[in-house]
């Protein structure tokens, strides 16, 4: 099939290329000709696993192909919308700018048939604002949410753990014949993760747009309940791995999204909790989500008590005192600086007078151009030299493994805040370190 996808960052980029390596004919299109090109050359323009591979191995089929030109979606019978809606400067709400001027430029372009298939995650609503303005043009609207990790996009992309269609719908609620119709195309799309059994669920537009907002809501509010069990962890010297081992037994709670640490970033989580919150003010309801506004709150004390841990083992003051901040993305094997809790913790340390050094694999570039006053160094090694406390704040595999023997000999002060609790306090004390961390003793 011949599909347009619009918008190519982390989520496009993915899509389009997963969509090619199914079999489909495909075009990228994105407003900036920096990345086209980028992505034209069969190069990465993000750090993502595997999107290099899935780039080389389509690259020789001709089937994806990427422009600037948006009437290159012409011809297409699906149009993928995955711009970005991040937070709106100074509010809580989401900017709908990206998906207006994409959407208003995609128009010209739709035939009677065509499927809109918005994937960008919006305040619910949205989707049946876009349907209003095809009426007419023959062309349909489906709401086709995406659940994506940075970190495993191309996986998460290929064999997602659910399909979700939020269809146009009469006054019943059962899709209508154009509905349906788009319903069917999109089965063709997703063929393949179809018939590998991946479930779908055939909804409305408002469910679809909820369920978007509902998942990531859910997965915060998970985050931040184990990061407030390990502020009790830290009044009463309980150790809060393994309280989350110990509840993650239990199949209804279950284990995963329980390490507590410094807490989630990155370009969905912290700007969709908040989105969601200010969409439920103007529908009335915000007393629904007003959990939420905890969630937050609970998420951001954690970078202030990292700060507060590194000022007590630096005895007392990181005024003047030189602290290595390992790791700069929102999370490992992203280079995505989005909210980073990491970079958040540096800033403020640098603000407090200390002198920070941070690294990180794949993040330094991203990290410099928004954070042009930290000092980087290339590796963990030389971002702790003569350290007198050497903060971890990213989990990145090589900083799990440091071995706190070869770490000792380069720093000043053998002073280690761990912020996601992945290193082995007994080796590391072992070794004459003083060992912080969040929620254990
Ligand atoms: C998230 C959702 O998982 C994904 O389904 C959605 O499509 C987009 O938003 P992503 O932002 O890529 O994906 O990252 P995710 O893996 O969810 O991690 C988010 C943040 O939570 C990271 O900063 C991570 O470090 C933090 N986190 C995660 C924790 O602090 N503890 C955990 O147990 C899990």
């Amino acid at each position: 099939m011949r599909i347009s996808v619009i918008g190519c960052g982390y989520l496009g980029a993915v899509h389009a290329a997963s969509m090619a390596s199914l079999g489909h004919d495909v075009v990228g299109i994105d407003v900036d000709a920096d990345k086209v090109a980028r992505l034209a050359a069969s190069t990465a323009p993000f750090y993502e696993p595997g999107l290099p591979e899935l780039l080389a191995e389509v690259s020789g089929t001709g089937r994806l192909t990427f422009t600037t030109d948006m009437a290159q979606a012409a011809g297409a019978q699906v149009h993928f919308l995955c711009v970005g809606t991040p937070q709106k400067h100074g509010e809580f709400r989401a900017d709908l700018s990206y998906v207006e001027s994409a959407f208003e430029a995609l128009r010209p372009h739709l035939a009677p048939g065509d499927v809109v298939a918005g994937k960008s995650t919006v305040p619910v609503g949205t989707a049946e604002d876009l349907a209003a303005r095809l009426v007419g043009s023959g062309a349909v609207l489906v709401w086709n949410p995406e659940f994506l990790r940075e970190g495993f996009a191309v996986q998460d992309t290929l064999h997602p753990d659910r399909l979700v269609y939020g269809l146009p719908t009469d006054d019943e609620g059962v899709p209508t014949p154009d509905g349906e119709a788009a319903r069917a195309l999109l089965d063709e799309v997703y063929a393949t993760p179809l018939g590998e059994g991946t479930p779908l669920v055939v909804t409305d537009y408002a469910t679809s747009q909820l369920v978007k907002v509902a998942a990531n809501s859910f997965l915060a509010t998970k985050i931040s309940f184990i990061n407030a069990m390990a502020e009790l962890c830290e009044a009463t010297g309980a150790d809060v791995t393994r309280l989350a081992d110990a509840i993650g037994y239990d199949a209804r709670i279950g284990r995963r999204f329980l390490n507590a640490g410094l807490g989630f970033g990155g370009g969905c989580l912290p700007k969709d909790i908040r989105a969601f919150m200010a969409r439920a003010g103007e529908l009335g309801v915000d007393q629904a989500l007003s959990f939420l506004r905890e969630v937050d709150a609970i998420n951001m004390r954690r970078r202030v008590r990292m700060v507060d841990l590194a000022r007590e083992v630096s005895a007392g003051s990181i005024v003047g005192k030189r602290v290595a901040v390992l790791g700069a993305a929102f999370k490992p094997n992203s280079d995505d600086i989005r909210d980073s809790p990491a970079l958040s913790v540096a800033a403020q340390m640098q603000l407090q007078g200390a002198h920070v050094t941070v690294t990180d694999p794949q993040a330094v570039e991203n990290a410099r151009v928004k954070w042009p006053d930290l000092k980087y160094a290339a590796s963990a090694l030389e971002a702790a030299q003569d350290a007198d406390v050497v903060v971890l704040a990213t989990e990145w595999d090589e900083y799990r493994n440091l071995g706190p023997d070869e770490l000792g000999e380069v720093v000043a002060h053998r002073a280690i805040v761990d912020g996601r609790n992945v290193l082995d306090p007994k080796a590391w004390r072992g070794a004459g370190w003083t060992y912080r961390a969040l929620g254990r003793p």
